[in-house]
């Protein structure tokens, strides 16, 4: 476990800039890309296929396709940010908000109808000059068997997205997910500049570099094992003689 633990622990959102003269090498991005063919999938069925955008012309394209952010969005991510290390370390859950503009973080001040342009950004401001997008799709027709809302597929895709974030920790390469991709007005665009047929969803990007700066992770937060797992039946959270067979 010594190796796959270290990788674990280190793997992180790399919300950094990355060297734009720097492509992501061809060996690099096998790598990569051999991870995800090598993620768990339900039924095997490997309903993913990922554009590897690395054309600066393309990616300028990707750069200047607006986002507008939802009041849904605007209300769930409230409530997950916290304004402070102290008030993170204390939740144990969710981010800081210093990454988002702030008028994002006062409810009070929340006026999307008046086309405030805090409220539509361009991919650019996410994309940072990385030198190369993965954008994953699925596609929407397809669906793991009797999975509801194919949530079965969807954690599948999840499965690769993991598979893909440890193989590029492991080479020193940073990924941030971009979900801003996916859905909302960005979608329809990216899709008729990327010619994504239209039985096809984007599921996330992933913006891939070699990090220009070193990674500072600020505070990371996660609850303790025994604050999510219960032993035998819910609610039985005491691990402590976990050893010891019942
Ligand atoms: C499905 C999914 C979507 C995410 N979307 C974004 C995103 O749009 N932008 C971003 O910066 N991070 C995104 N993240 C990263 C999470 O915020 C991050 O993994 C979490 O805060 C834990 O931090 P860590 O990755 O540094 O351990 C996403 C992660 C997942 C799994």
């Amino acid at each position: 476990m010594t190796d796959i633990t270290g990788v674990l622990h280190s793997r992180h959102s790399a919300r950094i800039p990355f060297d734009p003269a720097r492509p992501i090498t061809p060996h690099d991005l096998e790598m990569i890309l051999d991870a995800a063919r090598w993620a768990p999938t339900p039924h095997n069925m490997q309903n993913f296929e990922i554009i590897a955008v690395d054309d600066p012309d393309v990616l300028e394209a990707v750069g200047e396709v607006s986002t507008t952010v939802s009041a849904e969005f605007l209300r769930e991510n409230y409530a997950q940010v916290s304004s402070s290390e102290e008030e993170l370390a204390r939740r144990r859950v969710g981010i800081m908000g210093t990454g988002f503009p702030r008028a994002w973080l006062d409810p009070a001040s929340w006026d999307l109808s008046s086309r405030d342009p805090e409220y539509t950004r361009k991919l650019r401001d996410s994309l940072l000059g990385c030198p190369m997008l993965l954008v994953v799709l699925y596609d929407a027709g397809r669906r793991a068997p009797a999975s509801e809302g194919d949530a079965l597929g969807l954690i599948g895709l999840g499965c690769v997205l993991e598979n893909m974030w440890l193989g590029a920790e492991a080479l020193g390469i940073g990924l941030q997910v971009l979900a801003s991709l996916a859905g909302g007005d960005a979608e329809p665009t990216l899709a008729k500049l990327l010619s994504i047929p239209e039985h096809m969803r984007v599921a996330f990007g992933c913006r891939l570099g070699y990090p220009l700066v070193t990674h500072s992770a600020g505070l990371r937060v996660r609850r303790d094992v025994g604050a999510f797992t219960h032993r035998n039946a819910y609610g039985h959270t005491d691990l402590s003689d976990w050893s010891t067979t019942p």
